[in-house]
């Protein structure tokens, strides 16, 4: 038999929440002070600058490849101030790999943001957060509520799929699924220990809750999920074919050199460096 689960009336006012707390976002933290990752290197040392640059890498790619470029991009940078210093090309050249690079032009774009407009300190109000470039809805409710323990919602992928079994709703990707599971993850969006919350719900969604083998019967919350030990829905996903463009390069080289050349921009690989492209009709 499922348990009763209790809901409350929100009101938000730029995504803040005022409501009380529910079963479900209780299971999930007190579940994170026994089970979290703690050990992930951007949550041994938290600070909003690391948190950011976390959250940026952790859009689109998964905790496990995102480790080593966060070390090594902390190494080079470790703060706001000697990040301050750094060219395009050299955030560029760290991101080489992780793919995605449109994201390390957004770092360089936000931390001249911040510099012009907030003296060089990382803002710490969801709206300044928001208008930094490369930071949308989720991530800077991320930030606001790891880095500065305030409660806001976040809805990555991870989360909508956990939200969505629990409540049984559907998660594809039409505005009217989003629009709801942003409703369901603000409803549940505890005001007390945000932080172990948060991070409760990425863990959850990244190892229990996972796409394919969810494990049950260890959920915190499953008592109450719509959906728990139930066939895992059939997501249609009409899979995108990605067309292949075969690209055709010379490359010239020394024994010491190769010659590259910087990608236009607004190009595929804006800002990258690549060897000569040949004709490619
Ligand atoms: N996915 C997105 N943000 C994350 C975080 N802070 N920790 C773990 N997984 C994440």
């Amino acid at each position: 038999m499922k348990m009763m689960r209790f809901y409350q009336e929100l009101i938000s006012t730029n995504n803040k929440l005022a409501h009380k707390d529910s079963e479900f976002s209780l299971g999930i933290s007190n579940w994170y002070k026994k089970n979290g990752r703690e050990n992930l290197p951007w949550r041994e040392d938290v600070s909003p600058y690391r948190i950011w640059i976390s959250e940026v890498m952790l859009q689109q790619t998964q905790v496990k490849t995102v480790i080593p470029f966060f070390n090594s991009f902390i190494s080079h940078y470790p703060n706001l101030n000697k990040l301050s210093y750094a060219s395009e090309e050299n955030i560029l050249a760290l991101w080489t790999g992780l793919g995605f690079y449109r994201r390390a032009r957004n770092i360089y774009k936000a931390k001249e943001v911040i510099k012009a407009n907030f003296n060089n300190e990382f803002p710490t109000k969801f709206n300044e957060i928001i208008s930094l470039p490369g930071v949308g809805d989720s991530t800077a409710g991320a930030i606001m509520s790891i880095a500065y323990k305030e409660s806001y919602p976040i809805l990555d992928a991870n989360v909508k799929r956990v939200i969505s079994r629990y409540e049984g709703v559907v998660n594809d990707s039409s505005s009217s699924s989003i629009k709801e599971l942003w409703t369901l993850s603000r409803k549940h969006t505890p005001l007390k220990s945000i932080f172990e919350y948060t991070q409760g719900i990425m863990d959850i969604g990244a190892t229990i809750c996972n796409t394919k083998t969810p494990e049950c019967k260890i959920c915190p919350v499953h008592r109450s999920c719509v959906s728990a030990f139930s066939t895992i829905e059939k997501k249609v996903i009409s899979k995108k074919i990605n067309p292949i463009k075969y690209i055709h390069f010379e490359l010239a080289y020394t024994d010491k050199k190769v010659l590259l050349f910087k990608r236009h921009k607004k190009t595929f690989w804006e800002s990258l460096w690549i060897p000569y492209e040949t004709d490619n009709s």
